[in-house]
């Protein structure tokens, strides 16, 4: 059997503001997307533990910056998700500048995946998050979550939308992987992808 590229995942801390996450002198991972698409879900499944970060039906659940140490070399971050319709407008703005600052000032952040539901077309609210991490210069890469609710035939076709849409607007796309975290599909190229950027990280 081959060696499981996860040896430990220790959740560290929990917070709002930049300044007090831990000492940025590990490369960083941050997890991003709507409400409910499966963030801290695929951080379970990546970190092969079943409640490492905190998942619920209800969107909303994660709130705060999470930090999970994982083989104590570098950070995977669970970010509260955008979108959830049950929020009034000062805490809208309060996780705007919360995300917003830990995204455009984090030093030591390699990429942000921003998780997409591969069963949705297109979603306004993603090409613009999309957008605004291009223009702020934060590497980002997109995961298409929840693949084992529908075909893959389905999943292609709302990718091929996407990447369509982003086209538009980007000269160079960003990397894709697909997802499940009931089937685990993508972990291995996922983990691949962020083992190749740790070798490269240096502070
Ligand atoms: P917030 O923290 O509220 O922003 O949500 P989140 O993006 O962290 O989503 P979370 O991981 O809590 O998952 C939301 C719901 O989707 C839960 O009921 C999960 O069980 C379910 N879910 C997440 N990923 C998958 C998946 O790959 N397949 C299936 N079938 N369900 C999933
Ligand atoms: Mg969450």
């Amino acid at each position: 059997m081959i060696k499981d590229p996860i040896k430990s995942a220790e959740f560290v801390i929990s917070n709002t503001v930049v300044s007090k996450c831990p000492e940025p002198n590990l490369p960083e991972y941050a997890f991003i997307g709507r409400s409910n698409v499966g963030k801290s879900s695929l951080i379970n499944m990546l970190c092969g533990r079943k409640s490492l970060a905190k998942i619920s039906g209800t969107p909303g659940k994660t709130q705060l910056i999470n930090h999970f140490l994982i083989n104590d070399a570098w950070y995977l971050v669970d970010l509260p998700g955008y979108g959830f319709a049950k929020i009034s407008k000062s805490q809208r703005e309060k996780w705007q500048s919360m995300i917003k600052s830990y995204l455009s000032e984090r030093s030591n952040l390699v990429y942000t995946f921003v998780l997409v539901d591969s069963r949705l077309e297109p979603q306004k609210l993603d090409i613009d998050f999309i957008g605004w991490l291009g223009k702020n210069g934060v590497p980002l890469a997109i995961i298409l979550t929840k693949s084992d609710k529908q075909s893959l035939n389905k999943t292609k076709s709302n990718l091929a939308r996407i990447i369509k849409e982003l086209k538009k607007t980007w000269e160079e796309l960003p990397p894709v992987f697909i997802s499940s975290a009931e089937t685990k599909e993508g972990r291995d190229e996922i983990l691949a992808f962020i083992s190749h950027w740790n070798d490269q990280f240096t502070t």
